[in-house]
């Protein structure tokens, strides 16, 4: 088989939570201890991306250099993948600038993730009226960026959720388009790849109609990779479940429960009804506490691992700048072509 080059990125915006784990960072992870000699795997810290929204500066900052830690914590190894930031890498921009003036802007009308961002800013009162204060044109044209992340190390096989789906495709038409309008001497991109990964979609410990995410209002919806035994368990023990006797796995009528069930799986690598099945005729609370315990099995050695590179301040700059070096070395030989063809 042909080496894969596997490229996905993660935006800096504070420490991930299980939905995070489970639905993508485990899987970089399960990469690169599958990976086939020859194949190259590139982990992005997507800083850039960050941006199309309001941060804090110094919140960003830390944000940044904690992912980093979260990162190598879980078991990304320099060794082996190469971790950086993206925004230490300017062939990202100067690659996005170029697929930008080939991006036609129906394209980017079409995704669904600014329609929402549209919609979101439409005034209540009229709706056609959109409080532009509230837009701004990295919005427009991140799936661009996340192009030229992508396409910048011509990577083959990219690991992202359903939900990036359409820009992943997004990233294919640009490579298409390009290809087609400088084909000097052959491609210049490969089409990238989805890459089916099983993954979990776990849902918020208290509203679980929705997806668990970090920018919830009630913390206690989530839990993060670094949060405390205790913590783990209080968030846990808070859970919303229902009030049905007995432990069965039903998605649709009992979803806060088969949410816990579906976190107890993902930390054991057991099957859902395998772990309803040993909870029949147990309650919630005995759920409740093997959820706890498997969380913190899989969550204690990262926590402590996290903790521990936190105090290494010179290590992490030191990752990061390797790894930035060895991103940039192979995104400048694509950058150096691309110049060529179009002209520059
Ligand atoms: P959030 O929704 O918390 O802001 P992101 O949008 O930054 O998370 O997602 C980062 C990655 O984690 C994406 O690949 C996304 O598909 C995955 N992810 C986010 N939330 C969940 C979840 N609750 N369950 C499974 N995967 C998730
Ligand atoms: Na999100």
């Amino acid at each position: 088989a042909k080496p894969r080059v596997v490229f996905s990125g993660i935006q800096p915006t504070g420490i991930p939570h299980l939905g995070n784990f489970f639905g993508a960072l485990l899987n970089w992870v399960k990469l690169q201890n599958d990976a086939r000699p020859g194949d190259r795997l590139i982990f992005s810290i997507v800083g850039w991306h960050a941006l199309t929204l309001p941060q804090d500066p110094r919140a960003l900052s830390t944000a940044r250099r904690d992912m980093l830690a979260v990162l190598l914590a879980i078991g990304l190894d320099p060794k082996r993948s190469i971790i950086f930031h993206q925004d230490s890498n300017p062939n990202h921009t100067e690659l996005a600038w170029i697929l930008n003036c080939l991006t036609p802007m129906g394209k980017l009308r079409r995704m669904t993730t600014w329609k929402s961002r549209l919609a979101a800013s439409r005034n209540a009162n009229d709706e056609s009226e959109v409080d532009e204060s509230l837009l701004n044109a990295g919005l427009f044209t991140y799936p661009v960026l996340q192009a030229a992340d992508i396409l910048a190390y011509k990577a083959t096989h990219v690991p992202v959720g359903e939900d990036q789906e359409q820009h992943l495709e997004l990233s294919r038409d640009l490579a298409d388009i390009f290809n087609r309008s400088f084909h000097a001497d052959g491609p210049t991109f490969p089409l990238p790849q989805h890459v089916i990964t099983p993954s979990r979609r776990v849902l918020s410990l208290k509203d679980p109609s929705s997806k668990m995410s970090k920018s919830a209002p009630d913390a206690n919806s989530r839990i993060l990779l670094t949060d405390s035994t205790s913590t783990v368990k209080k968030k846990i023990r808070s859970a919303v479940t229902d009030s049905i006797t007995g432990i069965t796995y039903d998605p649709q009528t009992r979803p806060g429960t088969a949410n816990l069930i579906t976190i107890l799986a993902a930390c054991t690598g057991e099957d859902t009804l395998a772990v309803a099945a040993r909870y029949a005729d147990k309650g919630h609370g005995a759920l409740k506490a093997g959820v706890a315990d498997a969380v913190e099995e899989v969550l204690k050695g990262p926590r402590a691992e996290f903790e521990r590179l936190k105090g290494e301040r010179g290590y992490l700059d030191m990752v990061a700048r390797e790894g930035t070096e060895r991103a940039r070395e192979i995104s400048e030989e694509t950058l150096r072509g691309v110049r060529a063809r179009v002209g520059l």
